[in-house]
């Protein structure tokens, strides 16, 4: 039976860029959804999404937008920097959350985030979608069984040979908060963090480096011609994060690391067993022999896209109530890791995490 226009959840969209035609895209599949208004400072882009999605209003100014179209539920889109004001705006005008990953700039602007959806009682949900590939439930599952038994050790690799944005605002730092490790690092780490259990952070140290974004560069990459001049953010990170359960994450994120083989990897090492993602494996003791387990089928094509399904458990956790695996809270410990070792990178030593 079609679902009537008032089962539907009316949401509205603030930044219409890249990652917000993705949010559109799955959205428009859903019978028990609405969008109903995209806001962008970019008139033209909001417009031509707007008409693109069959979105009926396109705003220059989300503010007006939400006072006017009071929507059940926002998708927050916008670069970094904004990520704070605007899902508190959002909160505040009685519409649940979407933010994009990371969270926020850091961890003060998160804080206020999670604090103004318990005032509103509304639901924020970090748009962290790894957690949801069907590799990463395959390892949470054996690590939830306790077939690795104590996870003691995370390495998190985000390393491209030459992958500068040459688009939107990644390069600067007053916008984004950081480069790689903010930016792709924080989606190898929150899934390996998730994988262990979403243990607490409790110390971190780290390095950052820039030598090659802030200048002009011939070399033939993928995305060549970025702008060089406004780039204020690392190139590479390195870091390693404690945690109270007495685990460790080692992490490399990079843009333009001189590597052999691009890495999106994480790796677990356990009391009893280890798992790698990419490939997924497990790698245990079984009958006094030392074994490889690897999945002979996981989903494919639709059922397996992890967007698809971030999507999904939102509007499932909004509209109809069901547990989010995204809660703003995972949002928040993955930002005071990365707060962590950028503070640790700044001030030359381990740093605590509150
Ligand atoms: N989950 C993922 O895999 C994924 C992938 C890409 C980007 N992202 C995240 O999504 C966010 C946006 O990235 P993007 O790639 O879409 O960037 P983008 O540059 O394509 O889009 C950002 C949009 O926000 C708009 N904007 C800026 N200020 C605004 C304001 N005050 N009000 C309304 N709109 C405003 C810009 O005009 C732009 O159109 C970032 O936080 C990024 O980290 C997530």
């Amino acid at each position: 039976m079609a679902k009537g226009k008032k089962d539907k959840l009316r949401v509205a969209f603030i930044g219409a860029g890249g990652i917000a035609g993705a949010h559109m895209r799955y959205y428009k599949e859903m019978e028990d959804v609405e969008m109903v208004a995209a806001s962008d400072v970019m008139a033209a882009s909001v417009q031509s999404r707007c008409e693109e999605y069959e979105i009926p209003e396109a705003y220059t100014d989300y503010k007006k937008m939400l006072k006017q179209v009071k929507p059940d539920a926002v998708s927050v889109c916008t670069p970094n920097g904004l990520h704070a004001p605007c899902t508190v705006a959002a909160l505040n005008a009685g519409a649940h959350v979407m933010v994009e990953k990371p969270l926020a700039m850091n961890a003060n602007e998160g804080q206020k985030m999670l604090d103004a959806a318990k005032k509103n009682r509304k639901k924020l949900v970090i748009g962290f979608q790894h957690r949801y590939e069907p590799r990463t439930q395959f390892i949470k599952k054996a690590v939830d069984n306790g077939d690795l038994g104590k996870i003691i050790y995370g390495r998190v690799q985000a390393l491209r040979r030459r992958g500068i944005p040459n688009w939107g605002v990644f390069g600067r730092k007053d916008l984004q908060g950081g480069g790689p490790l903010i930016d792709i690092g924080v989606h190898v780490l929150e899934t390996t963090h998730y994988v262990m259990g979403s243990p607490k952070p409790v110390a971190a140290s780290g390095s950052i480096y820039t030598y090659l974004g802030n200048k002009k560069s011939n070399v033939v990459s993928m995305w060549p011609n970025w702008d060089h001049k406004s780039y204020t953010v690392e190139d590479l990170a390195v870091g390693q994060i404690r945690f109270e359960n007495g685990a460790t994450i080692n992490i490399e994120a990079s843009f333009a690391a001189h590597i052999a083989k691009e890495e999106w990897n994480f790796t677990l090492m356990g009391e009893k067993g280890g798992a790698t993602w990419d490939p997924p494996g497990l790698f245990t003791d079984a009958n006094d022999h030392m074994v490889s387990v690897k999945p002979d089928w996981l989903p494919t094509g639709a059922a397996a896209d992890a967007f698809s399904r971030k999507m999904r458990n939102f509007v499932d956790h909004v509209h109809h109530g069901k547990e989010t695996m995204a809660p703003g809270e995972h949002g928040l410990m993955v930002q005071k890791m990365l707060d962590g070792i950028y503070e640790s990178a700044a001030k030359g030593r381990e740093v605590r995490i509150k």
